[in-house]
């Protein structure tokens, strides 16, 4: 018999660890209100960053107070609609991107918030808001062109492995860190010019004696000493673009004391730009359009971390495997 009610993830308290915060809840599967689709989610992304600072309640553009939803992106199936629909049937394939409208197994939302795509699979969601965060953060806060050396951290991560490949399709030399033999393999599948496992390597001694000239474009996920070393081997108007600071999110932020950081960006017309999607809305439709574009057409390989995570219950392993940085690609859940 089909089921009348849905589970969803809410954060019910604020707390540092992810998994003390949340509670799964029960509700009756919603009916469409005016213009409004009922979708039924097949698969969700896990962004655990994103998750363990909403959590922990630092993340400033939001400041949720408690209960609050979780969860960002999502594909699925549309199983209600209104009469006054008129641009999807029941049965289409859709893709989300609502805070709040991930972590649960159905949602009802305003027709022109779903994305038409071909299918209900988890790849798409390495490519929104994912990979179109790459594409923004490269190209509007990078001023990426080509012939630059791009250095991507975590570059075997959801948001790294798509930045990897615009680098490369952008015509420039990609040097990818990661920490794994596997995540080893999956760039050099990507086209990555050099490869740094920093278990096996040192960044800085790699970079100090086969760059000698600088890096012209970093894209930094990690943040800390990955952060110090890349920001030292700047080149002249080398662009470090603060993708996430990955490796202080569980931890209380690390006090530093050294010389301003104007000391090392001035000497070399440098700069560190922060980079975060909200701020840069106005070119997420035109990003989305030519990353599925990208995809279809495939020219953009798309890895989806091959963990197998089940149901709602399982999202917070999901997230603890993410921030362990076990994952190569995208963490999906499956509804
Ligand atoms: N600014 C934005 O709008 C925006 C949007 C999306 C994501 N992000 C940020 O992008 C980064 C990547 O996010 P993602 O969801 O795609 O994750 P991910 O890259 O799929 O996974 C995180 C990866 O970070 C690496 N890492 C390095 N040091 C780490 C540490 N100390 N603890 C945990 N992980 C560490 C691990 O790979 P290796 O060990 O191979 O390095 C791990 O696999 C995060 O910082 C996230 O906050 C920012």
């Amino acid at each position: 018999m089909e089921s009348k009610t849905y589970r969803k993830l809410v954060a019910t308290q604020l707390s540092h660890s992810f998994r003390s915060a949340i509670a799964i809840t029960e509700l009756p599967i919603p009916t469409p209100a005016p213009h409004e689709i009922v979708i039924r989610n097949h698969y969700a992304g896990i962004n655990a960053g994103f998750d363990t600072l909403q959590c922990q309640g630092k993340v400033p553009y939001t400041y949720l107070t408690p209960p609050f939803d979780l969860g960002v992106e999502a594909v699925g199936e549309v199983v209600k609609i209104r009469q006054d629909v008129h641009t999807l049937q029941i049965g289409d394939a859709v893709a989300t991107t609502i805070r709040g409208g991930g972590y649960r197994e159905y949602q009802a939302i305003s027709e022109n918030l779903a994305l038409p795509i071909c299918a209900a699979t988890p790849e798409i969601l390495t490519l929104m808001p994912t990979g179109v965060s790459a594409l923004v953060a490269l190209e509007k806060v990078g001023e990426m062109t080509s012939g630059e050396v791009v250095l991507v951290t975590a570059a075997a991560g959801g948001v790294g492995h798509i930045a990897v490949q615009l680098a490369k399709l952008s015509g420039n030399h990609v040097i990818g860190v990661c920490g794994s033999d596997a995540k080893v393999a999956l760039l050099r599948n990507l086209g990555c010019d050099r490869i740094i496992n920093y278990r096996t390597e040192t960044l800085d001694t790699v970079l100090q004696q086969e760059y000698s000239n600088g890096i012209d474009l970093v894209f930094d996920c990690v943040g800390k000493h990955v952060f110090d070393t890349c920001v030292d081997h700047l080149a002249v108007r080398g662009r470090l673009i603060i993708v996430g600071f990955i490796s202080e999110y569980t931890n209380d932020l690390e006090c530093v004391t050294q010389p301003r950081i104007y000391q090392k960006l001035f000497w070399k017309s440098a700069s560190v730009r922060g980079f975060l999607m909200p701020h840069f809305s106005e070119y997420a439709v035109e990003g989305r359009h030519h990353l599925l574009d990208l995809f279809y057409s495939g020219r953009l390989k798309v890895a989806v971390d091959s963990t197998v995570f089940h149901g709602i219950e399982s999202i917070p392993d999901a997230v603890e495997h993410l921030l362990s940085g076990k994952n190569c690609g995208k963490v999906v859940v499956k509804f």
